[in-house]
């Protein structure tokens, strides 16, 4: 079954969004396989953006994800890195749909709530570096 890696911003944090993100994925349907609120290290969040190295706002980006505790979950479903970007909505949140987290909840583009795969590559990477195999449950939900 497919998983993504999904993470609560310092922002999501700060403003208690935590339990209402996670509600709206588990009454999509996805499962919850793995969760952990942490603090990420500089080396860490340079790792996990290395793709953005060379953007001009890359030592904000890094800045602002060290602020703060994040809340870094592993979902599992049917296509659920692909359904969790549009539950998420477009990055900028002033562009994202009312309905969608950041449309909902979104304030800018650094401070955009919710971080979340965009494929399967990004999300086995993802998943990888924030969690060790034994923090990554398998289990059978009841109904
Ligand atoms: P995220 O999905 O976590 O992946 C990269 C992040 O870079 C993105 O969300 C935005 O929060 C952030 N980002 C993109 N553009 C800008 C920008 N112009 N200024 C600050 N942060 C940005």
């Amino acid at each position: 079954m497919e998983k993504t890696f999904l993470m609560v911003k310092p922002d999501g944090v700060q403003r208690e969004l935590v339990g209402e993100i996670v509600s709206r994925f588990e009454k999509k349907g996805f499962q919850l396989v793995g969760a952990k609120l942490m603090q990420i290290t500089k080396e860490l969040a340079e790792e996990h953006y290395g793709e953005h190295k060379d953007k001009p706002f890359f030592g904000e980006l890094v800045g602002f994800i060290t602020s703060g505790p994040v809340f870094a979950m592993v979902w599992e479903g049917e296509n659920v890195i692909a359904t969790a970007r549009q539950m998420m909505g477009k990055t900028n949140p002033q562009e994202a749909a009312p309905g969608t987290i950041r449309g909902d909840y979104g304030v800018t583009v650094g401070k955009n709530v919710i971080h979340g795969s965009d494929s399967p590559g990004s999300a086995e990477r993802e998943i990888n570096l924030f969690f060790e195999n034994d923090q990554i449950l398998s289990y059978t939900k009841d109904s």
